[in-house]
Parts: structure tokens; C-alpha cells; sequence
């Protein structure tokens, strides 16, 4: 009879410590590198994961459905068109019943509040695969991706460009974790929420001109001008947003070996150039497809903890 761990959730990137994040970043290494090789490992065989989308996604369903199989389970779709959870069927319900015939759950959502009601009433680990708040699985795999191009990230500085949005909040949870310094440059009327940034220390600081911001930084970020939810704002936003754009003469005054990171989907032209997107400075793909390799790493320490094979 295996030991189970006690229930642990991944709802936002303070959820695991420092040394968990060692270690589930040597998990990344160890699996990254036998499904690279071709070695079948099938820790998982006979679970489950659901994931419920109630928006929509590639990347997110693909690394998380694929990633399943590869480590021997299996994995269900459901979104809210399709199932009871839109017609109404209370989140605590749903989380009851989910979590009686599924040993894992990966939600993405809309308010924060939606996933830690569900986790409050889950049986089984849950695991959030985008809220309006957080992104964590993004910056697990980002940091990952960091860790390979770059090594340790203590004391260096991250550079976020544009919207305070949910990549931006998690990049912020992950400097308080890793010890790196996040400069923040957001368009006026788009500033950081004081209830997402308390506790988070001198982690950050806050630059009106976006140059200023990439000024020195040793990795340049950006996401979308505008966040699924927030569509009705878009033609607004873009206004805003203008110069906000991370180009050639950004990259030029951040440090000389700076990387470029993009969660993706991305608009070329609009918060990154194709130029930028595109060069010798960007690591995007290496960033999509470490999701699946970091979050197969997460899926078995939650799971399973710590495992040393
Ligand atoms: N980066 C990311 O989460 O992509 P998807 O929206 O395609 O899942
Ligand atoms: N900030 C974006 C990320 C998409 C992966 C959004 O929430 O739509």
C-alpha cells in the first residue's frame, strides 16, 4: 500500500518553499531528460487528472493532458459549456464529486476565489492553471527554463512590461521566493493592486517609463495588452498600451546577455516586436515546452512527494 502525501494544492507560486521548488526543479531535469530519451516512467499509472477550462487554451491542456499520459495516467476534459458547472451547479458541489472520482485536478478560471473554494472542498490535489490573479504553472516552467539558460536567479533583476496582470502577480510571488528583484512599468491607469502586492516586501519597484524599467535587467518579460475577461477592453487598452512594447531599443539598454520571456499566446507587433519575439535573445519556445516537463515534475511531487528515483 503507497503512503499518500498529505493534500497539498498549487493555487499560487508562494503555495511550495524555496527547497520544494529545488526539488521539483531537479524532478523537471530527471523527467525532461527520460522523456528526451525515450525511457518510459509511469509513476502515475491507474490516476487521473481533470481539467476543468472555463477559458480557453493550448499550451495549458496540451502539457497538462500529455504530460498525464506520459507519466502513465490518464486525463479528462471538461469546460463549461459542456458540463454542470454552467448551468449553475455550485463550485463546493462540484468539488465534492470531482474530487471523489479523480486523484488530481488542474482548474483554470476566472476569480481566485473560485479555485480556493473548489480546493477547500477537493479531496484531491488541486492545481491552478490560470486564474485572473496567477499564473503559476507559467513562471514554474519560466524559471525552469531561467535555470537552463542561466542558472541560479538570486539577485538579479526581472524586467515586467505592461499590464498588472495575473503573469505579473506570479512573477512578483516568485521574487519573494527566489530572492530577485522584479522592475515594473505598467501604463497609468493599469497599476499594481495594493491587495496582490501586500507582504511582498521590497521585492519590486515601480518604473513610469518602461525603458527604465529594462534598464539592466538580466531578463525582459511581457504578456497581452489584454487578459482573457477582459476583451470588452481591448481597443481601450491598446491606446494605452502603445508604448508599452518591448522592441530592439528595449532589449538594447537591458544587460548585454538579457533573455526575453513571453507566457504566449502572442501579438507581434503589439506588446513585442516579431524582432524581438523572434531573435537570438528570445527563449519562448523552450519556456511552452517546459510546461510539460515542470508540470509533470509538480503533478508527481503533489501526488506522490518526494520522490528519488
Ligand atoms: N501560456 C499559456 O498558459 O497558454 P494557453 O493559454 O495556450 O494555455
Ligand atoms: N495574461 C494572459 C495569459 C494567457 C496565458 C491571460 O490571462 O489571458
Amino acid at each position: 500500500m503507497t503512503q499518500r502525501p498529505a493534500l497539498r494544492h498549487y493555487l499560487q507560486f508562494a503555495d511550495l518553499t524555496r527547497d520544494e521548488y529545488a526539488h521539483v526543479f531537479e524532478r523537471t531535469r530527471i523527467i525532461k531528460g527520460r522523456f528526451k530519451g525515450y525511457q518510459p516512467y509511469h509513476p502515475l499509472t491507474d490516476r487521473t487528472l481533470v481539467m476543468i477550462f472555463e477559458k480557453q487554451s493550448t499550451r495549458t491542456r496540451l502539457s497538462f493532458e500529455a504530460g498525464m499520459h506520459q507519466l502513465g495516467g490518464s486525463a479528462i476534459y471538461l469546460n463549461t459549456r459542456d458540463s454542470q458547472l454552467g448551468r449553475g451547479e455550485p463550485v463546493e458541489d462540484a468539488a465534492q464529486v470531482i474530487s471523489r472520482m479523480s486523484d488530481i485536478v488542474m482548474i483554470r478560471t476566472f476569480q481566485q476565489d473560485i479555485i480556493e473554494r473548489f480546493a477547500a472542498h477537493s479531496r484531491v490535489p488541486v492545481i491552478n492553471g490560470l486564474t485572473n490573479e496567477y499564473h503559476p504553472c507559467q513562471v514554474l516552467a519560466d524559471l525552469y527554463t531561467w535555470f537552463e539558460h542561466r542558472g541560479d536567479i538570486a539577485g538579479r533583476t526581472v524586467a515586467w512590461i505592461g499590464d498588472s496582470n495575473n503573469m505579473c502577480y506570479t512573477w512578483l510571488q516568485a521574487a519573494r521566493v527566489f530572492g530577485f528583484h522584479v522592475n515594473i512599468s505598467t501604463p497609468p491607469g493599469y497599476s499594481l493592486d495594493p491587495k496582490l502586492t501586500a507582504g511582498l516586501g521590497d521585492v519590486f519597484s515601480v518604473h513610469a517609463d518602461p525603458m527604465d524599467a529594462a534598464r539592466g535587467a538580466s531578463l525582459v518579460t511581457t504578456d497581452v495588452w489584454t487578459s482573457m475577461g477582459w476583451e470588452g477592453e481591448a481597443a481601450e487598452r491598446a491606446a494605452a498600451f502603445a508604448d508599452w512594447q518591448v522592441d530592439a531599443d528595449m532589449m538594447a539598454v537591458a544587460a548585454p546577455d538579457a533573455v526575453f520571456m513571453h507566457c504566449l499566446p502572442a501579438h507581434r507587433g503589439e506588446e513585442v516586436t516579431a524582432e524581438v519575439i523572434d531573435g537570438p535573445q528570445s527563449v519562448v519556445w523552450d519556456e511552452a515546452e517546459n510546461r510539460l516537463h515542470a508540470q509533470k515534475a509538480l503533478m508527481e511531487f503533489l501526488l506522490l512527494g518526494r520522490v528519488d528515483n
